[in-house]
């Protein structure tokens, strides 16, 4: 039996672990990392902490095992990144760990200089989305139901349109996205950004 809900502070733990254990390209990337928060500094965490009314989380018997997170409106939200969450993060990462793996210092220099969401896309899309379920959770069409979820309430808070960026290398997670609705509009490097207008 899987449930959605509201995210909850006590829930920052999952949205770490759920993140660690799907990013890579899909599948976990616990071997890749010494430092087990450093992918969820980027992609999950800030999304609870910072907005966290547009967090939604689907939890069964076993507890919370996906989420989706976003925001309505890209630069407002990376300027509150700005102010509120990578200056403390740059603190602790400023001094380099002989311990760190060469995915730790990837992700280490996208905190000190974050990835930019391409301008032309959060123009013409200025929400985005990161969505990451476990495995148990997946192919029973618990993905389409949080976005169709996070999409009704984009749509009636007014957002005309939505952008996420896809590793390219995660063809099930791409697949899904064309399946749901989204167009491949930009190509850069290893990211494929995605776009849907919300008419
Ligand atoms: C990608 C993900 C969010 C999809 O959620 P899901 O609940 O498994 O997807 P659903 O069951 O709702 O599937 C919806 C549709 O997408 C298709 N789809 C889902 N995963 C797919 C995959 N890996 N390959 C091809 N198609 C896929 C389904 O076949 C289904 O199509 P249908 O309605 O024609 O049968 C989920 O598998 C996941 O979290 N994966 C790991 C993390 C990840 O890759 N996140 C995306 C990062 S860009």
């Amino acid at each position: 039996m899987v449930t959605l809900r509201g995210y909850r502070p006590a829930d920052l733990d999952a949205l770490y672990d759920i993140c660690l254990t799907t990013a890579d390209a899909g599948n976990d990337a616990s071997a890749i990392h010494s430092d087990p928060q450093l992918i969820g500094h980027i992609y999950a965490a800030p999304y609870g902490v910072i907005e966290p009314e547009h967090v939604i989380l689907a939890e069964d018997d076993a507890g919370v095992a996906g989420y989706i997170v976003g925001t309505y409106d890209t630069p407002a939200f990376v300027a509150k990144l700005e102010q509120n969450w990578w200056p403390a993060l740059r603190n602790r990462y400023a001094e380099p760990s002989p311990a760190w793996t060469a995915a730790d210092r990837q992700r280490v220099a996208a905190i000190k200089q974050p990835e930019a969401h391409p301008a032309s896309l959060v123009a013409s899309h200025p929400a985005h989305i990161h969505m990451n379920l476990r495995p148990r959770l997946r192919g029973q069409g618990v993905g389409t139901q949080l976005l169709q979820g996070w999409v009704a309430d984009a749509r009636a808070a007014g957002v005309t349109g939505i952008h996420l960026g896809a590793s390219a290398a995660n063809t099930g997670g791409v697949a899904f996205w064309q399946r749901s609705g989204f167009e491949p509009l930009l190509p850069i490097g290893r990211s494929i950004w995605m776009g849907m207008d919300l008419p």
